[in-house]
Formats: C-alpha cells, structure tokens, sequence
C-alpha cells in the first residue's frame, strides 16, 4: 500500500514533498486482448504527461469466436510488443536508457496474457538494472480520470469493464475501500452476452449501444436485480436470463433495438441508482467513472444527469482512457515509483487479483 503521495504538487509547508525530477516510466498493459505500451513523465508540480500511448487491439482477430481466446491473444501480443514498445519509444522522443522504471499489468486477468507484458517489462527492467513495477489493472482503471490531473481527490468509484464491477471509496492514491462488487456477471461481460443472444458481433457493448438509439427503452420489463437491496453489490445474470426468456418468448418477432434499449436502461439504473447510494453513505461529493462500459453515452448522460441532481460532481476519464490502455497503468506506475516503491523481478503474476 501506497501512501496518498498528493501526489505531484507540495501542497504548502506540511504536505508531501515535491517531485524533484522529472521521472520517465515506460508500462505494458496485457491483461485481455489490447496490446499496449505507454510512456509518462512525472512533472513537477504540475500533472503527469502521456508522452505515448499505443494500443494494438485484438478485437477483430477474436470477433469470429465470439468472445476472446486466450491462446491467440497470449500469442498476439507477443508478436506485437516489441514493434508497440519501439513505436512507444519513438513517439516519445526518448531512448530505452533514458526510462527510469518498466511497469506492467500482473493482475487480474489471463494468465499467458499478463506473463507476455510482464516478462517484457522485467526483461527491460533487468537490461538497463531499472526497478520494475507490477500493476494492478483495477488500479489503472480506477486512476484513469486523473491522468493529467494534479491529484486523485477523496470520491467514490465505479469501475465498469467486461470482468469487473466495482464500487470504492476513495480517500487518495493507494487508500481504497471496497463498497460493493458484483456477486456473478461484470456488467460488461452482461453486454457483451447479451449482445451474443442477440446476433451482435463482439464486443456487444459498443453494438448494444448503437442499436439502443433506435430502441424503447420500456418496451420490455426487465429486472434491476438488487437495486433496492441495502447493500451496494451488483447482479446481472438474471437480467441477462430475462432477456434470454424474452428472446424465446417473442420467438423471432422481437426488435433488437427495443431488447438493447431495454436492456442498457436496465444496466443504467442499477449502476447508477447504486453507485448515488454509495455516494450518499459515503458523504464523498465526487464520482468517477472508469472501464470501458464507461464509454457508453447513455450512461454517461444518465450519471451527468443524476449526479446534478444530488450535487455531486462527475468525474470521467477521456474515452480513450476507458478501455484497456497502458497509460493508465504508467500512470498508477509513476505514483507507486514516486511513493518509492518497486516490485520484486521474480514475482509472479495473479490472474484474480483483488484490488483491496
Ligand atoms: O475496460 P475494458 O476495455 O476491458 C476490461 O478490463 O474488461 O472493457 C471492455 C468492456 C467490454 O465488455 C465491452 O463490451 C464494454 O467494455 N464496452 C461497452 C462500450 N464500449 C465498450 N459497454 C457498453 N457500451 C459501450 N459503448
Ligand atoms: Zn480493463
């Protein structure tokens, strides 16, 4: 654990210290089916700077299978890091030698997929006798709308990607609090599902949303599983099941759009009528919003709107922060580096790391 580095400024006499140096991180993310390598400089006194950001995605290699293989996405990064990482150097304007620490995600997620990034960024790390720093991928999520910001302020978080659904309090960098979680489906693997049930090609997300803007969102009643319970976990499979009946029911007479609409709305209430929950019990004035369900615009408007309403502020990471990116990972990499940390070159990888 981190301590709350504040993290770049020096906030007066009292507060942490201030950077001194300017310390650059190159991190690999390679966690799912994104190949990625970022590179961030640390500013004193002011923001943390992407100086690059590569993504090779997979999506279409996957699409024909209709969700990701891990065998092909273990091989597929592996064939294209080396090419992202000399590409990442590059548009940086910077020489390997110049890195001062090599970070990469170490969990969760696939297993043969975090060994690639991870055993790339320790053999660079050993090369140049530079600290490596294994990330945690939530981290990276979690952190993603304060990239470029000067601090993480105290808020309550939502993380929303296709393997996790996640509800923290926040009081700072590194100080987190689990709140909730979901009890089976992500909600983006529910999209994702749901998508499949509907003939949509992978990932369901982005089509489900697309086809929403044609749909009614209250054509079908569908369940918001646990909405009103005390407690601030999640649960989509018997959404996802209701759709299924629904589908067997209409029997071919159904209407994609009015399915995907009703069933995003669905998605919309519980993250959001469970997240202003936690917000209220919390007493945080702030929500953020991470992971790549986090790209959905109904959502969005949903929070903007809600959020308004009860007076808190929405904090939201760019798009291209919201899916699985390695600046995000660099970006928690040069806090933890700042903070002093390192992780050991012969640690393992974790495939179902909890973030607290
Ligand atoms: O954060 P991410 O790239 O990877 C994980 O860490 O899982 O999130 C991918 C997930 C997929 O389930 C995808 O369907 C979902 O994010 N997603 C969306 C949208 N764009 C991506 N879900 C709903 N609406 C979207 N526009
Ligand atoms: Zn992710």
């Amino acid at each position: 654990m981190f301590s709350a580095v504040g993290f770049f400024h020096g906030r007066g006499a009292a507060g942490p210290p201030r950077l001194c140096g300017v310390p650059l991180i190159l991190a690999i993310e390679s966690s799912c089916d994104e190949t990625a390598v970022a590179i961030v400089r640390g500013e004193p006194g002011c923001a943390a700077a992407v100086l690059a950001s590569v993504v090779a995605s997979q999506i279409e290699l996957h699409r024909e299978f209709g969700g990701v293989v891990p065998e092909l996405a273990s091989r597929n990064h592996s064939l294209h890091l080396r090419a992202l990482v000399e590409q990442a150097l590059r548009e940086a304007a910077v020489t390997v030698g110049a890195i001062d620490a090599f970070a990469a995600t170490t969990g969760p997620g696939l297993a043969s997929s975090l060994l690639i990034g991870s055993t790339a960024a320790k053999a660079l790390a050993c090369a140049t006798r530079r600290p490596f720093l294994g990330i945690n991928h939530l981290e990276g999520h979690l952190l993603s709308p304060f990239v470029g910001e000067t601090q993480v302020p105290p808020h309550v978080a939502l993380i929303v990607s296709g393997g996790h659904t996640l509800l923290l309090d926040v009081s700072g960098a590194g100080t987190y609090q689990k709140l909730g979680g979901t009890r089976d489906d992500a909600a983006g693997e529910a999209f994702d599902k749901v998508g499949k049930m509907l003939g949509l090609p992978y990932p369901g997300g982005p089509e489900i949303e697309r086809r929403a803007r044609d749909g009614n969102p209250t054509a079908y009643a569908l369940p918001r599983s646990m909405l009103h319970d005390a407690h601030l976990d999640f649960s989509f499979s018997g959404l996802k099941t209701a759709v299924l009946y629904t589908l067997q029911r209409e029997a071919g007479q159904v209407s994609v759009a009015d399915v995907a609409a009703s069933f995003q709305q669905a998605v919309i209430e519980i993250l959001v009528g469970k997240t202003l929950k936690a917000a209220q019990r919390s007493g945080r004035r702030k929500v953020a919003l991470s992971g790549g369900v986090s790209l959905n615009q109904a959502l969005r408007g949903a929070f903007a709107q809600a959020c308004a309403g009860a007076g808190l502020e929405l904090l939201l990471a760019a798009p291209w922060l919201c899916t699985d990116n390695a600046a995000m990972i660099g970006f928690a990499a040069l806090l933890r580096h700042i903070a002093g940390e390192s992780s050991p070159l012969d640690g393992d990888i974790h495939p179902h790391l909890p973030l607290v």
